[in-house]
């Protein structure tokens, strides 16, 4: 190896980087917005959880990401967020227009970045929820670890990522559908607890 030989970060640890702005922007203005602190505010970031999740559903049923990313639909979300709105006798609302996903790959992994590390996120959440009498059997059904574990389970999404071998321009089509994905939580989030 030479002086100038540098080696190239992987893709996951390259999306942490460039989007750990945004994300600590997210979590500020969520947690600011104590959403634990009642089942009302509970249920609020609930339609947010539940707004964004619709919008990214279709990710789950793509046949090409799922050649990429070992389980892909067993991942989604979406029948939990349901079931905990079930539980806590909430009906699903839409305050914002749906998102028009990209068709492009390499776009659609960044947004799917995104989604699958909030649930390493949602360790801690869950626990919060908890204080409200949720759990993952009833009401936060959505923040629960996978059977596999949410380290295995990340583990395998990252390795997904890092052996896509997207090119540069490829990279920075995760990069940017990953920002894009989060400047949209950020929206449902300002959206959720504006009042
Ligand atoms: C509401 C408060 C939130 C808190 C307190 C929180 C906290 C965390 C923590 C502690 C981690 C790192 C876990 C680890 O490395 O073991 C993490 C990772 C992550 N979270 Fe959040 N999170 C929150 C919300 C969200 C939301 C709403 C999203 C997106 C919808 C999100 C997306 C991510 C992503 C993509 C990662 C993975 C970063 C990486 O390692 O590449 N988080 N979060």
């Amino acid at each position: 190896m030479t002086e100038t030989t540098t080696l190239a970060q992987p893709l996951s640890r390259r999306l942490k980087t460039e989007t750990q702005a945004a994300h600590e922007g997210l979590d500020s203005r969520i947690m600011e917005s104590r959403p634990f602190a009642s089942l009302d505010r509970y249920a609020l970031f609930l339609g947010m959880q539940h707004q964004f999740h619709r919008d990214i559903q279709a990710l789950y049923a793509d046949p090409r990401l799922a050649h990429l990313v070992p389980d892909l639909a067993a991942r989604c979300r979406l029948s939990m967020i349901e079931a905990d709105l079930d539980d806590l006798d909430l009906q699903p609302s839409q305050t914002m227009p749906a998102v028009d996903l990209s068709d492009d790959l390499a776009t659609r992994f960044g947004w799917l970045y995104v989604a699958e590390g909030s649930n390493l996120g949602a360790a801690f959440l869950i626990k919060e929820a908890a204080k409200l009498g949720l759990g993952e059997d009833f009401g936060a059904r959505h923040l629960a670890a996978s059977p596999e574990g949410r380290g295995r389970q990340w583990k395998t999404f990252q390795a997904a990522l890092d052996d896509a071998d997207f090119d540069e321009a490829g990279e920075a089509r995760v990069i940017a559908g990953a920002v894009a994905a989060f400047q949209r939580v950020q929206r449902l989030a300002e959206d959720a607890f504006a009042a």
